[in-house]
């Protein structure tokens, strides 16, 4: 059950591009899962930017009713997030969380492959740490544009079994896509689950690999975001449910978390006309 809290803002460091922030509130780490973000108002009082900005948890820990804290890692990217990483320690912020469906996680043990771009690496030691304690075996693959945006590479090293990395500029790891190097991790890994959590064109990149060597992906998305609570329909995007029937499903209360082999990744950002209720050419 999300919360609404007045958390005060315990530390933000910088680490590499991003800024680490250490929020501490009431109740609202409680309940927290691996894929579940928040959402933070930006800008103080009688701000134009109305509309909350939202982030994966990184971490989450329930110390007392009163004092729990949650961790995230933004990339200051525009005006909002600019505000955001300039707060100083004590600062008050205005916090919903835990929001949004987690991760599945499988009942069995089985070998997951863990998938990261940028600061989609932020949910995945977490992550990597429920699964172990499930009996999984856990592999990861980073990737970044380059080095100083790769994030938590040394906790997640010491979790997997097998690590790679990837940068666009070829500054630390392999050059290229973490798509290009998941065929031979996957086969060697004997990968049966993938857990991804990156920017879009990464997401369908992973889904279309896992796919084509027979694993289930589990993509959390990053589709813009206005209310963050399932009303606004602003975040919605094409998913195929259980029944075979495209429907246009909202990422910030029915994901962000969706089977991979599930979203239609090309219709992305447009009403397929075959989903339910899509408006029909020539209808009265
Ligand atoms: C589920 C989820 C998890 C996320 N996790 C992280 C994270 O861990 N760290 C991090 O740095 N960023 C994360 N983001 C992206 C972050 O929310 C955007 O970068 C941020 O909202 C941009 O706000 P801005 O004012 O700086 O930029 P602007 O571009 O000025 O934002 C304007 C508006 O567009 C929306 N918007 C713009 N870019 C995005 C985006 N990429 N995703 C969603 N909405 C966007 C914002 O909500 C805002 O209302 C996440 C987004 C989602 C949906
Ligand atoms: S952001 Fe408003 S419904 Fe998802």
């Amino acid at each position: 059950m999300a919360v609404q809290v007045k958390a005060t803002l315990l530390s933000n460091r910088r680490v590499g591009s991003y800024h680490h922030l250490v929020l501490s509130g009431a109740g609202f780490a409680s309940g927290v899962r691996p894929g579940h973000f928040a959402a933070i108002a930006v800008g103080g009082d009688n701000t134009p930017m109305v509309l909350r900005r939202a982030f994966s948890i990184h971490r989450a820990t329930e110390m007392t009713a009163k004092g729990s804290v949650v961790e995230l890692v933004v990339s200051a990217h525009g005006p909002g997030t600019q505000w955001l990483v300039a707060q100083p320690v004590g600062a008050i912020l205005d916090v919903v969380a835990p929001l949004g469906r987690p991760f599945a996680l499988p009942r069995d043990p089985v070998n997951c492959l863990l998938v990261a771009g940028g600061y989609g690496s932020a949910p995945m030691a977490y992550l990597a740490e429920e699964l172990i304690a499930r009996g999984c075996q856990v592999d990861m693959i980073f990737g970044a544009s380059t080095e100083s945006k790769l994030f938590d590479t040394l906790e997640c090293k010491r979790l997997a079994r097998y690590f790679e990395i990837t940068t666009d500029d070829g500054s630390i790891g392999t050059k290229g896509r973490v798509s290009d190097v998941m065929p031979e991790m996957m086969k060697r890994a004997e990968t049966a689950v993938v857990y991804a959590c990156g920017p879009m064109p990464m997401l369908q990149a992973v889904a279309k690999v896992s796919a084509q060597l027979g694993a289930i992906s589990q993509t959390a998305v990053e589709e813009s975001m206005a209310c963050g609570i399932g009303v606004c329909m602003t975040c919605v995007l094409p998913v195929i449910g259980d029944d075979g029937v495209t429907r246009m499903v909202r990422s910030c209360v029915d994901g962000p978390v969706f089977r991979g082999d599930r979203v239609r990744w090309d219709a992305v950002g447009t009403v397929p006309s075959d989903a339910y209720g899509a408006p029909q050419s020539g209808g009265h």
